[in-house]
C-alpha cells in the first residue's frame, strides 16, 4: 500500500546555499533591479531589449550553480519514499533537475526556455534570446519572450498543482517568503484538504498561520536531517 503523497513547494531560499541570490534579501535580485523593469509584461512590451539582456545575463549564472544538500535530499526522498513525491518550484533555475529530481512543476517558468508570443511554442534556449530571434516553429522574428512568468501573467501547470495540493498527505514549504500569490496560498489549500504542513526557513515568515510545524535553519542542513527522519519513521509525519 503506497504511503500518502508528499508535495514540496520550493522558493529562492533553497538555492541560496548554491550561491544564488534570493529575491527579497538586502542584496537580492529585486533589490538591484526593480520588478517593474524586468518582471512585468508591461516592461517587456515597453523595452524588450532591456528585459532580454537581464535574463541573458542571469542565465549563465543560474546555469553555473550546482545543487546543494537540500536539493539532493529531496531527490533521495523521491527515490526512497514508498509513495509519490512532487516538487512545485517557484525557482527558474534548474537545480532540482541537476540534483536528479523528477515530477517538477516550474510554476514561474524556467531560465532555459523561451516562448513565442505569436504561436505559443516553448523552446529550450541555452544561449541568448533577443528581439532578433526568429521562432523556429512559426518563423516570425522578434516575438520570443523568456519563459518566465511575469507579474500579470498566469502561472504554469496550475491544473496539475491544484490536484497535487488537494491530494497530498504532507506539504513542505522550503525557502520561500510566502509573499507572492498564488503560491503563498498553497499551504492553506493543502491544509484545508487534510495535509500536515511544515515550513523550512531561516526565520519566521509573514505567511505562517497554516503551518503545523516550523523548522528554522539553513535548508542545506534542515532538509537532509528531516529526510533522514522521515525515511526512518514516515508515519510520524502524517
Ligand atoms: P524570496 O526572496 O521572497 O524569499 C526567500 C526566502 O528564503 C526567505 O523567506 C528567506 O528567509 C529564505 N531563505 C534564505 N536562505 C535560506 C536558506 N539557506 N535556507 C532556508 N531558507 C532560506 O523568494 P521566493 O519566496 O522564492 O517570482 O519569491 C517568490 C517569487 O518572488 C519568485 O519566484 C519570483 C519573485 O517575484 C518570479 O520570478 C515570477
Amino acid at each position: 500500500m503506497p504511503k500518502p503523497a508528499i508535495v514540496i513547494l520550493t522558493g529562492a531560499g533553497i538555492s541560496a546555499e548554491s550561491g544564488l541570490s534570493t529575491f527579497r534579501s538586502s542584496n537580492g535580485l529585486w533589490n538591484n533591479h526593480p520588478v517593474e523593469d524586468v518582471a512585468t509584461i508591461e516592461a517587456f512590451e515597453r523595452n524588450p531589449e532591456y528585459v532580454h539582456d537581464f535574463y541573458n545575463e542571469l542565465k549563465p549564472e543560474l546555469n553555473r550553480a550546482k545543487p546543494n544538500a537540500a536539493h539532493l535530499a529531496i531527490t533521495r526522498l523521491q527515490n526512497e519514499y514508498p509513495g509519490e513525491v512532487h516538487i512545485i518550484t517557484q525557482n527558474v533555475d534548474t537545480l532540482h533537475e541537476k540534483a536528479g529530481s523528477q515530477n517538477i512543476c516550474h510554476i514561474h517558468g524556467q531560465i532555459n526556455q523561451a516562448v513565442c508570443l505569436n504561436c505559443g511554442q516553448v523552446l529550450e534556449t541555452f544561449g541568448d534570446v533577443n528581439t532578433e530571434t526568429v521562432c523556429p516553429h512559426c518563423q516570425i522574428q522578434g516575438m520570443m519572450k523568456p519563459n518566465i512568468v511575469f507579474f500579470g501573467e498566469n502561472l504554469l501547470c496550475m491544473d496539475k498543482v491544484d490536484e497535487l495540493l488537494k491530494n497530498c498527505g504532507l506539504f513542505l514549504s522550503i525557502g520561500t517568503s510566502g509573499v507572492v500569490f498564488p503560491a503563498a496560498d498553497f499551504v492553506r489549500i493543502a491544509k484545508i484538504c487534510g495535509a500536515k504542513t511544515y515550513e523550512f526557513n531561516l526565520e519566521e515568515t509573514s505567511n505562517n498561520w497554516y503551518f503545523d510545524k516550523h523548522i528554522y535553519g539553513k535548508a542545506g542542513t534542515t532538509v537532509p536531517a528531516f529526510v533522514d527522519e522521515l525515511l526512518k519513521e514516515p508515519s510520524d509525519n502524517f
